[in-house]
């Protein structure tokens, strides 16, 4: 039997971290034994964002690829593409956007938040908002469509995004005749990762992220920096693993050591510092094979470039195939022959 498929993205615009990888990729690693899965190298989708700044997205393309093979992406398994090759995603985005009115784009939540972010950041007003970023969606339908059958792993940021899909498919079908298959989320239970500030959430923009392609020097100072119990002034207080950043990484990374970290903090028979000290080697235990995988692809760019170009093929094919389909449907198939 055919294995169902699966499609995510993400945006090449900076190089991975933690948060990507314990809240999304280290589930998508293991997605990929069970089904036939696509990660697309979301560029189309950053450059909304990021339309000054080609330099950016056009860097990170080749970073994140570096970045999911090294997680253990395997291109063997699953098809790694970039979003740019595959040009029936900008038609379908084209068709699509007759499908959903402006209204409903605005109150879409992940893009609600999102312009409120900007809004913060830039104190501007609705001006600067881009026809192109409040239509991001649409394209995101495009990506996920475009791969028929496609379920997409979830996280709960997504979800919105998913749920509009899910509508444009239902009103193309209704218009159009039965052409598109619904995607449905894969839920996963992956918690979202909180910074070494203490914030809910890691991100690049709250400077408050480790990188899975940090040096032991950058870890050294991020983990000695790293929220602690605030009330712990001296080495032996007693203090409280549950407020803390760095047990809170000793439990992420799976410490086999966990019980005595938890048990010698709570009763004061352990300083931060040593505290600290160990975080950093089991830190860096766990990013070294990680890390090794990157230096062989950062030192063999022909071979990423390589998987990037036999996923795109690949993807584009299917991708052809929705298209006609879709042009069939929309009468718009007017003749039998390539132009
Ligand atoms: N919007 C997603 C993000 O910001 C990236 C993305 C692009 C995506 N295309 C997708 C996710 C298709 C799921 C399916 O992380």
């Amino acid at each position: 039997m055919e294995k169902k498929r699966i499609l995510t993205g993400i945006r090449p615009t900076g190089k991975l971290h933690f948060g990507h990888y314990f809240g999304a990729v280290c589930n998508w690693v293991k997605l990929q034994d069970q089904y036939q899965s696509f990660f697309e190298i979301a560029d189309v989708q950053a450059l909304t964002d990021n339309f000054n700044n080609p330099e950016k997205v056009r860097m990170n393309v080749r970073e994140v690829t570096i970045d999911l093979l090294s997680l253990g992406i395997d291109p063997k398994k699953s098809t790694i593409f970039v979003q740019s090759t595959i040009p029936e995603i900008a038609e379908l985005t084209v068709y699509y956007s007759n499908l959903v009115t402006m209204a409903r784009l605005y109150r879409n939540p992940t893009v609600k938040t999102e312009i409120k972010q900007k809004k913060a950041l830039f104190g501007n007003t609705g001006e600067s908002v881009t026809y192109g970023f409040v239509g991001y969606p649409v394209s995101q339908a495009a990506d996920i469509t475009a791969f028929e059958g496609a379920c997409v792993p979830v996280g709960e940021d997504q979800l919105p995004l998913i749920e509009q899909t899910r509508e444009i498919v239902h009103k193309f079908n209704t218009i159009y005749g039965e052409t598109l298959v619904v995607p449905e989320p894969v839920l996963s239970n992956n918690p979202r990762i909180k910074g070494l500030d203490g914030n809910e959430k890691m991100g690049k923009s709250l400077g408050n992220a480790i990188y899975l392609s940090d040096t032991r020097e950058d870890i050294e100072k991020k983990i000695m920096s790293a929220v602690t119990d605030a009330n712990k002034i001296r080495k032996d207080d007693p203090a409280n693993p549950d407020v803390c950043m760095v047990y809170y990484y000793h439990k992420l990374l799976n410490n086999p050591n966990i019980k005595t970290v938890c048990g010698e903090c709570k009763n004061g028979a352990r300083g931060c510092v040593t505290c600290k000290k160990e975080l950093i080697e089991v830190m860096n235990a766990f990013l070294e094979p990680i890390q090794k995988k990157r230096y062989y692809y950062e030192t063999h760019p022909k071979e990423v470039d390589e998987i990037l170009i036999e996923g795109s093929r690949y993807a584009r094919q299917i991708a052809k195939s929705t298209m006609n389909n879709v042009r069939k449907s929309m009468q718009i198939d007017y003749f039998n022959e390539e132009i």
